[in-house]
């Protein structure tokens, strides 16, 4: 008999008889400590046992929305301004009804069963199962909302000193590259691309401008000046985009949000790439031409600056 079993309530008994896990006194009903724990429609399941029906339209149609949070000592990096795209994705597809103080509260009960400092929360929202048909089922069909958090792989140290390559593509990818949709196909062809190049990744280019990464912005060092491209339809806004710009900002180092070509990536100081796992990436080769030998000053302050911003901020 396990020695703390006296202290636990009633429900939490149930629960770890229900699942099988091991559970600590004190936690909430419903979360079984060490076990990996998803959130699927409001229930707490292993992994193992989380299922989604094949008439999802997530599967079916890549109909839905996802966000990715970073977790740094044991908390939420700028949780708010990522319900904030989420919002706006959930109304581009418009997809209303989804109670976000409620997936907050449920991403905060999956962070405290979280051993780590640091990892990852990926939430995924989709238009529920339905027989397959392309019109929007009617309203009693509830959304499929499922998250979980897992640790994340560090980046390499060598790439993060020494600069990653890759390549260009085009940027085939839809007039609505703003919405955090999950249709990432173009997303992924272009990334397995650059791994069969032996390339890190691939930057999009429309019309002869730089777009984004596959998974992430991107940013140069052109004539001593920070730039990215700005905010349009063809970009996902990211988070560590907009952290970015505030530190560059707090830094005094002078900031461009205009689009900028291939060529002026070739000619620039500094390239890198920013994202929610990807943080601060220097870019040192692209297409084969060198950028620099090392990652440059710039994409060093800058990925100091935002380490020391996540574990002191929330
Ligand atoms: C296409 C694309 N661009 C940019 C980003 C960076 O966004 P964030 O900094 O919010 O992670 C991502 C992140 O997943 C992405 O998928």
């Amino acid at each position: 008999m396990d020695m703390l079993e006296p202290d636990l309530r009633k429900e939490e008994r149930e629960w770890a008889d229900y699942t099988n896990c091991p559970i600590v006194p004190g936690i909430k009903p419903g979360f079984p400590r060490n076990c990996m724990k998803v959130y699927l429609n409001g229930q707490w399941v292993e992994e193992q046992d989380a299922r989604i029906s094949f008439d999802d339209r997530g599967f079916l149609f890549g109909d839905g929305v996802y966000e990715v949070v970073h977790i740094y000592s044991h908390r939420f990096f700028e949780w708010n301004r990522h319900m904030v795209r989420l919002r706006r994705s959930l109304k581009a597809i418009d997809l209303p009804g989804i109670d976000l103080e409620a997936i907050g509260r449920a991403g905060e009960q999956l962070l405290e069963s979280f051993d780590g400092q640091e990892g990852a929360l990926y939430l995924e929202i989709t238009r529920g199962a339905h027989p397959r048909s392309h019109p929007f089922p009617s309203a009693d069909v509830l959304p499929t909302i499922l998250m979980w958090i897992r640790p994340i792989a560090p980046l390499d140290p060598q790439w993060i000193e020494k600069g990653v390559s890759v390549i260009t593509v085009a940027d085939d990818r839809w007039a609505k590259v703003w919405i955090k949709t999950i249709c990432l196909l173009p997303n992924v062809l272009a990334k397995e691309k650059a791994h069969k190049m032996g390339m890190f990744d691939a930057i999009f280019v429309r019309d002869g401008m730089v777009t984004e990464s596959t998974s992430a912005n991107v940013f140069i060092i052109y004539q001593g000046r920070l730039q990215t491209a700005p905010v349009s339809n063809y970009i996902l806004p990211g988070i560590t985009r907009e952290v970015i710009l505030e530190i560059a900002h707090e830094n005094g180092i002078p900031v461009v949000l205009e689009p900028f070509s291939v060529d002026d990536m070739l000619n620039a100081s500094e390239v890198f790439l920013t994202g929610t796992t990807t943080e601060v990436l220097p870019v040192t080769q692209v297409n084969g031409q060198v950028i620099g030998q090392e990652a440059g000053a710039v994409s060093r302050l800058l990925l100091r600056e935002l380490k020391k911003r996540a574990n002191t901020v929330s």
